[in-house]
Order: C-alpha cells, then structure tokens, then sequence
C-alpha cells in the first residue's frame, strides 16, 4: 500500500526531477507516512479506525512533500522536518473530516467521506482528534512553529465560515471568492513551505519568498480544484462532481457566468443562483458548464495566477529543489487541462 501511495504522489508529478533530489524525497515521504500512522496512535479503537479512514484512503500529500522540498534550501536532515511535514498533512487531514460535514460530501479520496460512513458526529469529532494529535507533535518543534500553527489555523476556520456568507460590503463577489480561497486553502500550503524552510534554517529571504510561493501557488490549487469540481468526474478527483453547486457554493466558473450580461446566459444564472437540489438539474448544469467559455476564461486566469506565483521562486538559489518547485507549480497549475 505505501509503494502504491507513494506512485500517487509522485503522480501530482514532478516532471524532470532531479532523479537524486526524488530518491532523498521518497525515502523522506516514507518517513513521513510511518509517523502519519503512528501519530493517529491512541487508547479508543473506534477513533483509530475512523482516523486510518482518511490516511490509508491515499490523497496527493502535497503539503507534506511541500515541506521537504522547502527544507532543502537548508538542511533537510534537520531535527523535526518529518515532524512539521506531518503536522501539516494532519491538520489538512483534519480539516477534510469537517469539511466534508459542511459540504455534506459522500466521497472523499475515493472513498466514502466519513460523515457518510459513520455520522457527522464522529467526523467531526475526528477531526478535532487529529487536530490534538498535531498539538501533540508540534509542542516538540517550538514556539515559533506553534505560532505559525495557530495563525494558519485561524485564517483557515476564517476562510471556511466566510465561504458559507455572501460578499461584505465594498467587495465583489469574485473578490470575496478569492479572500476565501486564500484563508481556507492557500494559509496551509504557504505554512507548508514555510515549515521546511524555517526549520532546515533555510535564509530568512528564502524563507519569505518560499512562504508567498506557497500562498499563490495554494491559491491556483484551490482554484483548479475548484473547476474540476465542475470539469472531471470522480474516477479522477475521488470525489463527487458538482458538490459546489449542491451546496450553492459560488466558485471561479460560476462566478463568471453570474457577472455575465450576455442574455444566453439568463437561464443558467437563475438555476446558479441558488443550491441545486434536483440531481437531473446538477447533471445538466455540469454538462452545460463544461462547454461555457466561463470555463476556458478561468483556466486563463488559473495559468496567469500560476505565473506570478512562479514568480517568487526566481531568487531561490539555482538548483535541484528550485527546479523541482518550479516542476510542482507546473503541475498544479496545469491540472485542469
Ligand atoms: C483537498 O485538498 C481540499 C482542497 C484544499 C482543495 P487535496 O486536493 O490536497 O486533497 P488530498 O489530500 O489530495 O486528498
Ligand atoms: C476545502 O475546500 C478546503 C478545506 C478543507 C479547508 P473545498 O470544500 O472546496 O474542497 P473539496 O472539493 O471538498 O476537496
Ligand atoms: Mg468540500
Ligand atoms: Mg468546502
């Protein structure tokens, strides 16, 4: 199971990896998944089963293998590198269980979500197990990386409960679409990158441009799973397709065609305007989202973001590492084509 894992991560794929950098990285990834496991470790059997749901579900391990990447800009053998790597994926982990309750999602990594399997109770429940659980590690990595935690963790809970409220005031919709995305997602993939580079001692400068790297390239991954929400089917993204428009959740294709002024799109602004609970009327707005110009536009926007977030990773030191990040950010942004 760990050697199929470990294919899938590699799937997000780093084209052209320095073959050396990836060995180093690989045995680190495995490092990482004993401490994952041994982590969820605890007295209650049932709370043990429910955490291993998620972790032996699979998923991309994008935040932990930001990380270890991160901390090649100082010395990736540095004491509590796995750690951090692990606390990151822990708290993502965490916060799929909630998630998956507020967006009521029966399918999470190709499997079923736990609030399916058991009951919101016990998904919730296990998500604030596993966040005790990276209490746990982080208490040994310092009072820096528990600050780090702590602010990263408040812009993420911010990011979630402002996505259930419309725009404030002064701000459009799509600007809100995009204070969201960066609080709920791009806050853990920039602490990702920060981690590894606070913790190898990586150059205060490295560490800020790896930390900006991380929030704009977090934000394009938020983006482009948020149109392959609407663009692919569960077979590749593991879950269920259209999950934002059941719950009424604007996002960059829809908030689109909502701005639109074009009278064609009179009729699909009406049925986008609200939840949509008749599984018929889901599966054909997904069919008609899929040839809308408002998806092509937002894969533009997607790639142009991609770019500027590419841009923070130019005074990195030349190298295996930069090379890689500038392969991963590839990657993300690439994959909604
Ligand atoms: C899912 O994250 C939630 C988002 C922030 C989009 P991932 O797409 O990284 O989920 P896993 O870890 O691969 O399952
Ligand atoms: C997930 O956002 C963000 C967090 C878990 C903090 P979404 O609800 O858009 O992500 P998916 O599509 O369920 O993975
Ligand atoms: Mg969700
Ligand atoms: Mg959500």
């Amino acid at each position: 199971r760990l050697r199929l894992l470990l294919t899938l991560m590699t799937k997000i794929g780093i084209p052209d990896i320095d073959p050396a950098l990836e060995q180093e990285l690989l045995a680190s990834m495995a490092e990482v998944e004993v401490l994952l496991r041994d982590s969820i470790e605890g007295k209650y059997p049932l709370v043990i089963e429910t955490s291993r749901h998620l972790v032996d579900a699979g998923g991309k391990r994008l935040r932990p293998l930001l990380t270890l990447i991160a901390s090649h800009f100082g010395d990736p053998k540095a004491k509590g590198i796995i750690e951090a790597a692990v606390v990151c994926e822990l708290t993502h982990l965490g916060t799929l269980y909630h998630d998956d309750v507020m967006d009521e999602a029966p399918l999470r990594r190709g499997v079923e979500s736990a609030n399916n399997r058991w009951n919101n109770t016990v998904a919730i429940l296990t998500g604030d197990y596993l966040f005790a659980k990276t209490s746990q590690l982080l208490a040994d990595l310092g009072p820096e990386a528990v600050r780090l935690q702590a602010f990263t963790f408040e812009r993420l809970v911010i990011g979630q409960i402002t996505e259930t409220q419309g725009s404030s005031e002064g701000k459009t919709q799509l600007e809100h679409y995009l204070n969201v995305v960066a609080d709920k997602t791009a806050s853990l993939i920039s602490a990702s990158a920060r981690y590894g580079a606070m913790i190898s001692g990586a150059d205060v400068k490295i560490m800020d441009a790896l930390t900006k790297f991380g929030e704009e390239i977090g934000t394009v991954f938020q983006l482009a799973d948020d149109i392959i929400d609407i663009a692919s089917d569960s077979k590749e993204s593991g879950k269920t397709p259209g999950t934002d428009l059941r719950e009424g959740v604007p996002t960059l294709v829809t908030l689109f065609i909502l701005e639109s002024s074009d009278p064609a799109d009179a009729e699909l602004k009406k049925i986008l305007s609200a939840p949509i609970t008749d599984e018929a009327v889901v599966a054909q707005t997904i069919l008609k989202l899929r040839s809308h110009s408002a998806l092509t536009k937002s894969r533009e926007l997607v790639a142009g973001y991609g770019k500027s977030a590419q841009k923070h990773l130019e005074i990195l030191p030349e190298g295996p590492a930069k090379a890689a990040l500038v392969g991963l950010s590839q990657a993300v942004i690439s994959r909604t084509s």
